[in-house]
């Protein structure tokens, strides 16, 4: 039997730093070095027309996951489930396909700017796929800044609470055309089999030209076979995207797998207007491409779809057999079926060649960490960049990232009760707790001023 992930089962102390409903995780000592062979480095380098390239790949591969000892008293997740970037740097991801908020942004009929917000919102969570890897929970304090000059946007974002851990973050467009804010709170629940992430927190995107603001949050996203059998992904739940000019929205409902895997990684939905009437319908796979379709057509290419279909579900009720193990990821079925007359909103990027050797990072991934030359005398200390377990995880020396990470951890226990012990609060920086103005809830709010690059008595958090 497999049982790598068995760590995962065991409760923690009240002390621990890194423990979520039942879901436990400390550092694991003993966890195999393998000296990876080195890949050659191929920073950041300005181009003749001052576009910056990024690196498009890692320092070094992943380590295997195959473990010889096992310490089972020391309660802890190996290192090696992780992958070398911060939680902080993982929700920038989001910006990748930053296109698309631009496209919205250019658009003067409305039910085509929430056709490109919807498109982002799914696209936002598209990297997540085959990404089994932990990110690395961020410190208090922790932050992390990314430009991107070619896509339009700066990106700030802050840890501003460790229980519950809270990451807090703020884009804006260069040109002023918007602003995309939120804070994220993934909140673990321990299913036995499986780890399910709720992503508490609210996304925030404004239009400024337009006027417009739209909120939503993000599906769930499982990870199945925690104890044995193969990891595997699955995001499912309702998203709804509000227009809170008008309460028009768009429900999008990503489908969990069910029985027979006939709906893996699927995405439907619809815009509605004001009056409650549907006016497109939206489909796709989170892995893949999504598509527009006026309703009308759409429900006749069911209806004809539906004819057909009585056959072959006979077959599929005999495969799908109960298995007590493992829950396998069903196989991934046909791509998109492409309704005639629809328009395509957008498409997932292929990962690079060597994407399966690098924890199945994407491009804009791979150059997330990446410190420039020049960058050390610009970056607050804070920033993820210097996390000597993630650089240290990123190059391969897994023993290092291993020992780095608990000392990181005690260092961050030792100040809270060092701050409890003097009746001190801590306070964040970039981001003060308010109320979003267009959902009414609660929700960090950025304060301004990280881009004056002012950082005098940051916290000593690595
Ligand atoms: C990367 O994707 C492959 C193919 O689905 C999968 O087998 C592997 O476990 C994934 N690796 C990580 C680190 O998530
Ligand atoms: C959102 O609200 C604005 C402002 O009232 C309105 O003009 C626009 O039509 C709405 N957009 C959508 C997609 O419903």
């Amino acid at each position: 039997s497999n049982f790598q992930h068995l760590s995962l089962l065991f409760p923690k102390g009240l002390d621990s730093d890194e423990s979520y409903e039942g879901v436990s995780e400390a550092s694991f000592k003993d966890a195999l070095v393998f000296d990876s062979s080195r890949q050659k480095n191929n920073g950041s380098v300005p181009q003749e027309n001052g576009i910056k390239k990024h690196r498009t790949s890692l320092p070094a591969p992943i380590t295997e996951r195959c473990y010889a000892t096992w310490e089972l008293s020391k309660i802890t997740m190996p290192i090696v489930f992780n992958e070398p970037l911060s939680f902080l740097q993982r929700i920038t991801e989001y910006m990748e396909h930053t296109y698309l908020i631009n496209r919205a942004c250019s658009m003067s009929d409305s039910i085509e700017r929430m056709q490109a917000v919807a498109a982002f919102a799914v696209s936002a969570v598209a990297s997540q796929w085959d990404r089994t890897g932990k990110p690395f929970n961020p410190l208090l304090g922790e932050t992390y800044e990314l430009i991107r000059e070619e896509q339009g946007f700066r990106w700030v974002s802050e840890q501003v609470s460790h229980h519950p851990p809270v990451s807090a973050f703020h884009a804006e467009n260069l040109a002023g055309d918007f602003v995309f804010h939120g804070s994220i709170y993934p909140k673990l629940k321990f299913w036995g089999k499986s780890v399910e992430a709720e992503p508490k927190g609210t996304i925030t995107l404004e239009l400024l030209k337009h006027n417009e603001a739209y909120t939503w949050s993000n599906p769930y996203c499982c990870v199945h076979n925690i104890i044995l059998g193969k990891l595997w992904i699955e995001q499912y739940g309702t998203v709804e995207i509000v227009n809170h000019s008008t309460g028009d929205k768009c429900v999008l409902n990503f489908k969990s797998c069910g029985m027979f895997g006939k709906d893996l990684h699927k995405v439907e939905g619809y815009i509605q207007d004001k009056s409650k009437k549907k006016r497109c319908i939206i489909y796709g796979k989170w892995t893949e491409c999504m598509w527009s379709v006026d309703p009308h057509t759409y429900e006749t290419h069911k209806k004809s779809e539906k004819k057909g279909d009585s056959k072959k579900h006979k077959n599929e009720e005999q495969q799908g057999a109960e298995n007590d193990d493992a829950d396998d990821m069903p196989e991934v079925q046909e791509t998109v079926s492409v309704i005639p007359g629809s328009t395509l909103l957008w498409r997932i990027d292929s990962r690079p060649a060597h994407s399966a050797t690098m924890y199945n990072f994407t491009n804009f991934a791979m150059s997330l960490n990446e410190l420039v030359p020049g960058m050390e005398a610009i970056l607050p200390s804070t920033d993820c960049r210097f996390r000597p377990d993630i650089k240290a995880m990123e190059n391969g020396n897994m023993d290092d990232a291993s020992k780095d990470k608990e000392r990181l951890e005690e260092k961050q226990r030792a100040a809270r009760k060092e701050r409890a012990r003097n009746q001190e609060e801590w306070s964040t920086r970039w981001f003060q707790m308010g109320t979003n103005p267009y959902t009414g809830n609660q929700d960090w709010i950025y304060t301004g001023g990280y881009f004056n690059r002012n950082y005098q008595d940051l916290p000593d958090i690595y």
